[in-house]
């Protein structure tokens, strides 16, 4: 713009022109329209303000409080500053200044109080839920044991397995609805945290120590959740379901784990190797399908939560929703995408270290694919929880 032009267009100075105060009003309507568009945002499964358990109905209590605590401060301090602004105005060409003032005691002790007071309303109530929540995550009708892995999550349920062994899983934790369930979460490499916001709050999970998280689940369903601290190159791909289902199912699903034969053409009554796809033996390494004959990563591997070469055991993976902890949905295509060079979707993986571009060929992908979608019940995978809870959102809406 030309010395010119400003000279001629420029508003008396401290006056806005009106283009100017209209397109700040413009951009503001629109910061304003996406905030209330975020906050009616029911559906979005990162959202924290659409409880979905014991525990996070607490916390959105204690959010509301604070809210409206704030709304009303907020509503407040603005109301006085127009008045203020209206009452001590500059009027007609006045030009003496108001009385100058400094110190006040009765208005020093006022914001003093105030303040302190509304801060006491927040933190008497925060301390209770706080102890509340220490409380639940000392009981817990359903155990299950999370360890945070680089980059995914080893699950287990102590007890669940046959002869009351460990049942261990990948990537989603299955739970009845309406039951008690603690997580004992830790690590055995560095600082992760576990956070579901529409089932519990964050909590950190720690190598060599026992974090415990209590929650009573509600609704069965899918929720999502990630890893919130940053612990490595793949941090921001580790991500995990909890699936929340009727108890039926859920036994029904524990018991598939355990005893069903995969519906595969593997041999399982002779529990020989032979008959998984001759390209597994190099998964069998680090991973373990229970009840065939690829369990031998089972014994030494994936069954001790600290050993760091175990991969995900991949039991009823063809039952799965997604691949390489929440990356990829779990279908023909994304399994060959992954298969054909793993660190390219997910860099820095450790199978990326031993699968690279062109180590299986397509014969292998192929049948590599085919085998692990196989691996799930003959009858069929249990109930899916999240046909039942997009019908049930259906219903809802209508
Ligand atoms: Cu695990 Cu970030």
């Amino acid at each position: 713009m030309g010395r010119r032009d400003q000279d001629d267009q420029s508003p008396a100075p401290g006056r806005r022109s009106f283009t100017y105060r209209i397109v700040t009003l413009l951009a503001m309507t629109v910061v304003v329209g996406l905030v209330l568009a975020a906050c009616g945002a029911d559906s979005k499964p990162y959202s924290h303000i659409t409880p979905r358990s014991s525990t996070t109905r607490d916390i959105q209590s204690l959010y509301k409080l604070v809210f409206w605590l704030a709304l009303i401060v907020f509503v407040g301090v603005q109301m006085f500053i127009v008045y203020t602004a209206l009452r001590f105005r500059q009027r007609g060409n006045e030009v003496d200044r108001p009385a100058q003032i400094h110190g006040n005691k009765r208005l020093e002790i006022a914001w003093t109080l105030i303040p302190a007071a509304v801060l006491l309303v927040i933190l008497i109530p925060t301390i209770q839920t706080m102890y509340e929540f220490s409380a639940d995550a000392q009981e817990g009708e359903y155990v299950v044991d999370v360890y945070g892995k680089q980059w995914w999550w080893e699950v287990q349920y102590p007890g669940l397995a046959p002869n009351n062994g460990t049942l261990i899983t990948a990537n989603e934790v299955r739970v009845p609805a309406g039951r008690k369930v603690k997580l004992q979460l830790s690590s055995n490499n560095v600082i992760h945290s576990f956070w579901a916001p529409q089932l519990f709050g964050k909590m950190d999970v720690i190598p060599g120590h026992i974090n415990e998280i209590g929650f009573t689940p509600e609704k069965p369903g899918v929720y999502y959740g990630e890893c919130t601290e940053f612990c490595g190159v793949a941090h921001a791909l580790m991500r995990f379901t909890i699936i929340v289902e009727p108890q039926e199912e859920f036994d029904a699903w524990v018991a598939a784990y355990n005893n069903e034969r995969p519906a595969t053409d593997a041999k399982p009554e002779t529990g020989d190797v032979a008959d998984a796809p001759a390209a597994f033996g190099a998964c069998l390494a680090c991973h373990a399908v229970n009840n065939t004959n690829a369990v031998v990563a089972q014994a030494g591997m994936a069954s001790n939560p600290y050993s760091q070469g175990a991969g995900p055991n991949l039991t009823l993976f063809g039952c799965r929703d997604f691949i390489g902890a929440g990356v990829l949905a779990n279908n023909k295509e994304n399994l060959r995408t992954w298969l054909r060079n793993p660190g390219g979707v997910k860099e820095g993986n450790y199978m990326a270290l031993l699968i690279k571009e062109g180590t299986l060929n397509d014969a292998q992908i192929e049948e590599l694919s085919d085998y692990l979608l196989s691996l799930k019940p003959a009858a069929g995978c249990p109930e899916d929880a999240r046909e039942q809870q997009d019908a049930q959102d259906k219903q809802g809406e209508g």
